[in-house]
């Protein structure tokens, strides 16, 4: 298993260029099932979940290739017919997104076998509200031997209430309806630029679609979907872990081919502990770590509030702040296991539930921590790049699902971490 080793207290200076967005490549390789044409995806990350999404697409049947291009990989997707309509454990367990073919696939084919993803580091994070919409949509759900049985003799669009917001609960409803019979509403819909991207391909795949990117979504639904290319946004989690990397050294980033407009809680919250941002252009951004910082409070919202996929490395940030900063975790019940890992790195961090109070600003010291989760990992680099002497981060797999080499992006601006793996 490889490990980062880092050593901390250099200022990073340089230019940093975002990645396509994990998560929004996610459900567009899923959206492929919905045609038996050509689906052109650019800009796709070069992370795991992707290979794991492509090992999945795979089992079903479906052709798909990859070219490396400047930026980030050229995808080609192209579900003719399908083989077997089965998602399996194994693939399920390692990646819970695997659930976004649910819906395509009994949208297109009527039927579907998907495994349920069992336990989950951050939180219980159930798919009930996915399976409930389908239900409404016309599909019959039994859940037998750990797997979802979905069946369905042509999906009919109706009205649907998402009783908490889903990000890829609201997807999967997206893509059924496409092909449903008649209109759905979809409300309480996830808001985030992710849900938003996916309906930009859908309707370039011949879908009409009205208020994405709101909390209302209304579908009517076609007879059939074609093909078409589309690039995937920058991936604005990426970025936010950058600009809070730039801060916690004290150091100096440009960030290119990102999306400002879809960071702005997060720039919000960084300026208010005293990062200076500043949007350069429409895809550009500076940040000037070399203030001192000051702790803020901070509670994660769905988006546009502040990510919860960014409140690890914020965290990280308000260690080595001036004062106490609460944070307070909405989205998954779970999500501090990075804390004791702070902890054993000189932090003073207090957990009560949902909330942590961070008391900065306390010098933070190389020790060996272990990765929990995607985004616990990239806090963890943070903390490392902070900290005095050396940091071995154990379990780096967490952080290669969702960040494109990140090793190499951070060496470029002036990081000194390495990749060691078990034969080294
Ligand atoms: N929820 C339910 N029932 C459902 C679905 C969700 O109760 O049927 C609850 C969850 O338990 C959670 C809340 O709703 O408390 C929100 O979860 P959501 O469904 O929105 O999360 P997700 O769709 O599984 C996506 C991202 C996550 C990100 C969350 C929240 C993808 C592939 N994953 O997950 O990304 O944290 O939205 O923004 O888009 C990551 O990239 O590190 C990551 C975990």
């Amino acid at each position: 298993m490889d490990k980062f080793l880092i050593e901390g207290g250099r200022p990073l200076e340089g230019r940093v260029t975002a990645s396509g967005a994990k998560n929004a490549a996610l459900p567009a390789m899923a959206a492929s099932l919905l045609t038996e044409d050509l689906v052109t995806l650019r800009n796709v990350p070069r992370v795991r979940d992707i290979s794991t999404l492509r090992s999945l697409l795979d089992e079903l049947g479906v052709d798909s290739s990859v070219t490396h291009e400047t930026h980030g990989n050229r995808l080609e997707i192209q579900a003719r017919k399908l083989l077997n309509p089965v998602a399996p454990y194994e693939l399920v367990k390692q990646m819970r997104a695997s659930v976004l073919v649910l819906g395509p696939l009994v949208a297109r084919f009527g039927h579907a076998r998907v495994s349920l993803p069992g336990g989950c580091a951050i939180g219980a994070r159930p798919i009930n509200l996915h399976l409930k919409g389908l239900e409404k949509l016309g599909a019959s759900i039994k859940i037998e031997h750990g797997y979802i049985e979905a069946q369905a003799d042509g999906l009919q669009g109706a009205p649907f209430r998402f009783d908490t917001t889903t990000v890829t609960g609201t997807e999967n409803l997206l893509m059924a309806a496409t092909l449903a019979a008649g209109e759905t509403v979809l409300e309480n819909a996830a808001r985030e630029p992710e849900v938003e991207d996916l309906a930009d391909l859908l309707q370039k795949m011949g879908a009409s679609i009205e208020g994405a990117g709101t909390d209302t979504i209304r579908i009517r639904g076609v007879a059939r979907l074609h093909g078409a290319e589309h690039n995937i946004i920058p991936d604005r989690i990426e970025v936010g872990t950058f600009l809070v990397a730039a801060a916690i050294t004290g150091g100096h980033l440009i960030l290119d081919e990102v999306r400002p407009d879809h960071l702005t809680a997060i720039i919000a919250k960084l300026a208010e502990a005293g990062v200076r941002v500043r949007v350069r252009g429409p895809h550009e951004l500076e940040v000037d770590g070399s203030g001192s910082l000051q702790a803020a409070d901070v509670t994660t919202h769905e988006y546009p509030g502040f990510a919860t996929d960014m409140q690890a490395q914020y965290m990280a940030l308000m260690t080595q702040a001036g004062g106490s900063a609460v944070i307070t975790e909405t989205i998954f019940e779970n999500r501090f296991l990075h804390a004791f890992e702070l902890l054993s790195m000189g932090a003073d961090i207090t957990l009560d539930g949902r909330r942590a109070v961070v008391r900065g600003k306390t010098p933070l010291s190389g020790a060996k921590v272990q990765a929990s989760d995607l985004r616990a990992s990239a806090s963890l680099v943070l903390a490392g790049l902070a900290a005095e002497g050396e940091t071995l981060i154990d379990r780096v797999y967490h952080i290669d699902r969702g960040y494109e080499r990140i090793e190499e992006n951070l060496t470029k601006v002036g990081a000194k971490i390495r990749r060691v793996s078990k034969s080294t």
